[in-house]
């Protein structure tokens, strides 16, 4: 964590890793992001998720369900009522770094699908893939709500090139994608009337106080999200209202802000069909199949590896 924030806040485009969102304040928001009325797209996954459900797992009788980026498995229920044989010979295997949430959601499950195998994997899946060797092809991998769009391109590519590098040819894997569309109802999502995306913005700089000594002022901080057009993403960032001096005893270092310098905390990329089609193909996948809703907000896309031989 020292290296990564001394080298962002020394870059000239000042950025903190947008992981450092989610301690346990920060996760509590990110849920409440979630029921926001402008936020559509957990609320249009889910939709995605309980129509398609039976449709997408169909050809999966046996083998592992694995899950990165659990949290709560509520998503992943649909996916589950629906798995054929009522998952008699599937292991599910949610993957996150939170234990505690990982064991709420455990013993959540177990009382609902009692014939269903779990096994529970603690691990950063952006740290590598060495876990998957736990696990039993065929895989089914699911990386949903979007959450592959916070990686930057380049880190995207690394992420889907090193996944496709551990999975066998029968192993398949289910993204979902928040897709381009009007920039209005792009920017109300990150911007909602209530204000807990800016609450969530800013307490990355409490996350840095308390866990390296800083003393960052939230308060003198405005959250800035706007649709970057030609990248296709939102980015967000916390602005300085005044001129400041910081300093972070932790690593140790001191930053300097003018007024309205901003902190970039966050890409969220937004995608296409063809989009998508380009990054499988660009990282030994193929997309092989695609569910929307009736508005093409959001989509997931299913990617075989390239070498498997069709479907
Ligand atoms: C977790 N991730 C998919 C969210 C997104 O929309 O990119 C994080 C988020 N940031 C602000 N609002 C939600």
């Amino acid at each position: 964590m020292k290296q990564e924030v001394l080298v962002g806040l020394s870059e000239r485009q000042k950025q903190l890793p947008c992981k450092y969102f989610y301690d346990a304040h920060g996760s509590q928001l990110f849920e409440k992001i979630c029921s926001q009325p402008e936020y559509y797209l957990s609320r249009t996954e889910l939709a995605i998720l309980e129509e398609e459900a039976a449709a997408m797992i169909a050809w999966f009788h046996q083998g592992s369900l694995i899950e990165l980026g659990s949290g709560a498995s509520l998503k992943v229920r649909h996916l589950l009522a629906a798995l054929p044989g009522r998952g008699r010979d599937i292991t599910y295997v949610p993957v996150d770094l939170c234990e505690p949430a990982l064991r709420r959601a455990a013993l959540a499950l177990t009382g609902l699908y009692p014939e269903l195998a779990l096994h529970g994997i603690i691990a950063d899946y952006t740290e590598g893939w060495k876990f998957l060797e736990e696990t039993a092809s065929p895989r089914l991998i699911t990386f949903l709500g979007s959450n592959i769009g916070n990686f930057r391109p380049d880190i995207c590519k690394d992420f889907l090139t090193g996944l496709r590098s551990r999975m066998n040819p029968i192993d398949r894997l289910i993204v979902g994608f928040d897709l381009v569309k009007e920039k209005s109802v792009l920017e109300a999502a990150y911007n909602d009337s209530h204000g807990v995306t800016e609450a969530f913005n800013r307490n990355i700089l409490t996350v840095i106080n308390r866990e390296l000594g800083g003393d960052f002022d939230p308060a003198a901080f405005e959250h800035d999200a706007f649709y970057n057009e030609a990248a296709q993403q939102i980015e967000m960032h916390l602005s300085a209202s005044r001129p400041m001096t910081v300093s972070i005893t932790g690593i140790p270092m001191r930053v300097s802000l003018a007024t309205g310098e901003t902190i970039f905390t966050e890409n969220c990329r937004k995608f296409t069909r063809e989009s998508v089609a380009d990054l499988a193909r660009q990282t030994a996948f193929k997309l092989v199949r695609w569910w929307s809703d009736s508005r093409q907000w959001f989509a997931l896309a299913e990617f075989l590896p390239a070498d498997n031989g069709g479907c």
